[in-house]
């Protein structure tokens, strides 16, 4: 077993730091804030993730994992160093390596052995090469430090399994010691093991995130065609999964892709082309597919209301997919602002995004709309005269078709996740926008249309 420390407590440090304790080796997470380090001792993890705290709990109380802010001690202690801060966009796309680069410095002034440094963040191809001739710079004790290129493929709500269960680990290196060193850390987790050079894993998890977001840019695409002729995009999925080249993953039409992976890594590919003289023409066409799809339903739902202003309007579901409480590129922070603008008041559920959707947009009057957080689906849609859907948490998806008709003002539903089959909609007598599916239309006036007539007849 080895002893390992983990530079940063976000999602991939925090998360590979655990499963490595959880396999048997010593672990310690070194974060600068010593608030979250306090919190974390006490199994709190500072990001939501399924089955997570119960890990940092049992992994802290049998001694394999601690916390500190003392990087010193932990960098001079330590085989392997696993790099796990963040690398946000900026404006111009490319990565903020000012992290990296920070952690490296400390690494070069605290080892006072032979030591491993291994990049996990997403980065840049050619990072690795940079990272380690910057650790030479500053290298203040005569050891041997290489660095090596571990990329990871969690998916946020389901990290940790995706980590401890991974479909392959993709390990870039230079030299027979470091890859011997990485093939050992990772043999208790029984998985592939997929061993390159550092530039090719670099670029394994930019291709692989790309070809993904390129995925799903390319079914709204072909969704929006169907819309257009009459096909129906989920049932196109269907007939194209059965292909096993094709795949029957990430098919789903929605509203566009958001997180914290794809939209950065389609922008840090397409940026790194350019800087190299290349156009990358399919990844520009996946990044601007998913702008236009973002707001297709506000776009939508303004040609066929006159105004937002004064409606009663619910959305349910603000983060950016289920199962995580993270905002990041959510289609909500698009549209939210958008119909805050136009003089919506707006009843917002997540179940857990709510908090930090509050911190952006405080509840309250926004101009000339407004924004309330409730904590039921039923408060948002009661009375409501248009509700849209941006992320199908459960609790969205357990409201009934016929709940919409019995519940708002007027049953006029803009789903960006095509939660609900078109006929039961139809049937419930909603009016049912969605993504590359016809359109579910009110055949008769509803008893709701008649609560609506006798509200305007002041
Ligand atoms: C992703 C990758 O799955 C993971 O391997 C990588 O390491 C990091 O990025 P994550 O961002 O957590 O993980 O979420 P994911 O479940 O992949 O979804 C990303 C976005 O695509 C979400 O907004 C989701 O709603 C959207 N999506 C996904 C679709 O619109 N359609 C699909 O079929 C799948």
């Amino acid at each position: 077993m080895m002893n390992i420390a983990v530079a940063g407590t976000g999602y991939v440090g925090l998360v590979a730091g655990v499963c490595f304790a959880e396999v048997g080796h010593q672990v310690t997470c070194v974060d600068v804030n010593q608030h979250k380090v306090d919190l974390m001792k006490g199994g709190i993890s500072p990001i939501y993730e399924s089955g997570l705290e119960e890990l940092m709990k049992k992994n802290y109380a049998e001694n394999r994992i601690n916390y500190t802010t003392n990087y010193k001690e932990a960098y001079a202690e330590a085989d392997v160093i696993f790099i796990g801060v963040g690398t946000p966009e900026q404006p111009d796309g490319s990565a903020n390596l000012s992290y990296i680069a920070t952690v490296a410095r400390q690494i070069a002034e605290s080892i006072n052995n032979d030591t491993l440094v291994v990049v996990k963040s997403t980065v840049p191809v050619g990072t690795n090469d940079k990272v380690e001739q910057f650790i030479h710079d500053f290298l203040v004790n005569d050891v041997r430090v290489e660095v090596a290129s571990n990329p990871e493929f969690l998916a946020q709500g389901s990290a940790v399994h995706d980590t401890l269960h991974a479909e392959r680990i993709i390990i870039g290196t230079e030299s027979k010691w470091a890859e011997e060193l990485l093939q050992n850390i990772y043999k208790p987790f029984n998985l592939p093991v997929v061993s390159v050079n550092r530039r090719s894993a670099e670029m394994i998890k930019y291709a692989s995130n790309d070809f993904l977001a390129l995925k799903i840019s390319y079914m709204n695409d072909i969704a929006n065609l169907c819309e257009l002729v009459g096909a129906d995009i989920q049932d196109v999925a269907k007939g194209m999964s059965f292909d096993e080249r094709i795949g029957s993953k990430f098919l789903n039409a929605g509203i566009g892709f958001g997180g914290s992976c794809f939209p950065k890594d389609t922008k840090a590919l397409d940026y790194l082309a350019k800087q190299n003289g290349y156009e990358l023409k399919t990844v520009q066409a996946a990044i601007d597919v998913n702008k236009e799809q973002k707001t297709m339903l506000y776009k939508k739902a303004s040609r066929r209301l006159i105004t937002f202003n004064g409606l009663k309007v619910a959305v349910l579901g603000l983060t950016f997919k289920p199962g995580t409480d993270d905002l990041r590129e959510a289609a909500s922070l698009e549209n939210i602002p958008l119909l805050l603008e136009q003089g919506a008041n707006i009843y917002a559920f997540d179940p857990v995004g709510a908090e930090n959707f509050a911190n952006i947009h405080p509840e309250g009057p926004h101009g000339r709309g407004s924004i309330t957080y409730v904590s039921r689906v039923e408060e948002a849609i009661k009375d409501a005269n248009v509700c849209f859907i941006f992320t199908e948490w459960g609790e969205v998806k357990e409201v009934t078709p016929s709940m919409y008709n019995e519940l708002m003002r007027t049953p006029l539903v803009y789903d960006g996740r095509n939660t609900y089959s078109v006929e039961e909609m139809e049937k419930a007598q909603v009016e049912y926008h969605s993504i590359g599916r016809k359109i579910a239309e009110r055949q008769n006036m509803k008893e709701s249309n008649k609560r609506e007539l006798q509200s305007i007849r002041y």
